[in-house]
């Protein structure tokens, strides 16, 4: 079957322009090839993009067994593990999922409430007036820890120590375009010593699975009713024969969950630090709304506040932090809107161009949150997280931690952009953050000196 249409550049350009520049050469085929199109990247079979809702409705609403996922995401194999959830399909994928995602939901969040608002406390307070400061920095300190906090209970002693460096060096070495290269191409991961790109990345992952089985012995030994932590419910599940996760298993969802939990995290809260800077009618409302909230407001409240979700959501859909959800395999034929797919093609719903097509956002390259309060949209028309069986498990903790976060900082500290230039975003391994990180730097407290420095919310 013949597939969509789409540029005839050379592969290698093809896989450079996706590289370098993903939210432009989406731009420029969508212009030219419509709603659906098929990019060619050198390493790889053929992509199709889809960014219609009646076809990401399709593609969400099919049964779990049309579509694998994890064999298209093997790019991340190397830093997450075999094991990893992203990583699997059919009934592994359903069975490990199922094991993972009661941490992730209602009342649980609410317990890590407290943990966010004193982490970003902590972390703020260290801000000197008039001193710039790289608020991605900053975001990704308060996201590390935060993820460190709810999946290990770790907040401090000798492996947090070890461990916090580690995770955040790994993933610095996807930071930019050029270092997200040796994600994509097969012939730089090569072991050629421990100086070498390849080899520094294996050998991090390897002290890093050391310290997470040092971590899961101890835990084992441990009683299993004290922790309120993400790795003491998963080292107490069973599945449907009664079988508990094995070491590797816990190893490499806990490197998935700290991986997925935190960089995504960081990027959309330094977003949504931008444009709230960045437009002063934002910044106005919203201070507007965290001044009525009155003292020490419980997290639901927060969690609630009209003009703050509709911030978070407006910063996830202008610049989503991933540009595509996973792949969509097809394991059987399938037609979408129309057009029919051999087994094996690979679809790619594609999150940033639905979210800016013109008849669902208007003037879709501004920056509205009003646009939220105005109208609700379909799990096709805004996908943030992705959808179906693979959507994101960790939406509701991302959420929560974005408002709680900008809550905190937002209500305590007056702080502005360094300059005022528009920020483009940039690769960073699998997603996209702001280019210069976002400058930022405080002019001052919005409290009086004299209130005590407490968590924003109490303990829930
Ligand atoms: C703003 C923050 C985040 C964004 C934008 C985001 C986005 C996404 C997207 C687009 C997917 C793919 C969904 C699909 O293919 O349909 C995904 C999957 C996933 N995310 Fe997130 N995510 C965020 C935060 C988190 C957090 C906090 C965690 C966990 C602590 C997490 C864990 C995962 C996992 C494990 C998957 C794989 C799910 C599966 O394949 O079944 N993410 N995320």
């Amino acid at each position: 079957m013949r597939l969509p249409d789409g540029p005839q550049l050379p592969r290698w350009l093809q896989l450079i322009k996706w590289i370098a520049d993903p939210f432009g050469y989406l731009n420029q085929c969508r212009q030219r090839y419509g709603d659906t199109f098929t990019l060619r990247l050198s390493g790889f079979e053929p992509l199709v993009f889809l960014s219609h809702p009646q076809a990401i409705q399709a593609i969400f609403t099919a049964s779990p067994s049309q579509f694998d996922s994890g064999r298209g995401n093997g790019l991340i194999q190397p830093l997450l593990g075999d094991n990893s959830l992203v990583l699997l399909d059919g009934n592994r994928h359903r069975q490990q999922r199922k094991l993972l995602l009661p941490p992730f939901h209602g009342e649980r969040m609410y317990s890590y409430c407290q943990l966010i608002c004193e982490l970003t406390e902590e972390v703020a307070s260290r801000w000197v007036v008039d001193k710039p400061f790289v608020a991605r920095n900053a975001m990704q300190e308060i996201t590390l820890r935060v993820i460190m906090g709810a999946v290990f209970g770790l907040r401090e002693g000798e492996r947090y120590q070890q461990l916090k460096p580690m995770l955040g060096q790994m993933l610095d070495m996807t930071g930019s375009p050029l270092r997200s290269s040796m994600l994509f191409f097969k012939f730089i991961q090569q072991d050629l010593g421990a100086w070498s790109p390849w080899g520094k990345m294996l050998r991090r992952k390897q002290k890093i699975n050391e310290l997470l089985q040092a971590e899961i012995e101890e835990r084992r030994k441990q009683d299993k009713s004290n922790g309120n932590d993400i790795l003491t419910l998963m080292i107490s599940v069973r599945d449907e024969n009664g079988e508990p996760m094995t070491d590797q298993e816990l190893k490499d969802q806990l490197m998935t969950l700290l991986f997925a939990g935190h960089e995504t995290t960081a990027t959309a809260l330094s977003w949504a630090l931008y444009w709230i800077h960045q437009l002063p009618d934002v910044r106005k409302k919203l201070l507007q709304e965290l001044d009525g909230l009155g003292n020490k407001p419980d997290p639901m409240t927060i969690s609630k506040l009209p003009y703050l979700s509709a911030i978070c959501q407006e910063t996830l859909r202008i610049y989503p932090v991933a540009p595509v959800t996973s792949p969509r395999i097809a394991k059987s034929p399938i037609e979408i809107m129309g057009r029919q797919y051999d087994t094996n093609t690979i679809l790619f719903p594609c999150i940033y161009l639905t979210h800016h097509r013109e008849e669902l956002y208007q003037q879709a390259s501004q920056f509205k949150p009003e646009r939220f309060i105005e109208r609700q949209y379909s799990a096709y028309e805004y996908l943030p997280f992705g959808g179906g069986n693979r959507l994101c498990i960790g939406y509701a903790l991302a959420m929560l931690e974005m408002k709680l976060v900008l809550a905190t900082i937002l209500s305590r500290y007056q702080l502005a952009l360094v300059d005022d230039k528009p920020v483009k975003p940039t690769r960073r391994g699998v997603t996209l953050a702001p280019a210069n990180g976002i400058p930022m730097v405080l002019k001052g407290q919005r409290l009086l000196q004299s209130q005590p420095q407490q968590p924003l919310v109490g303990s829930a």
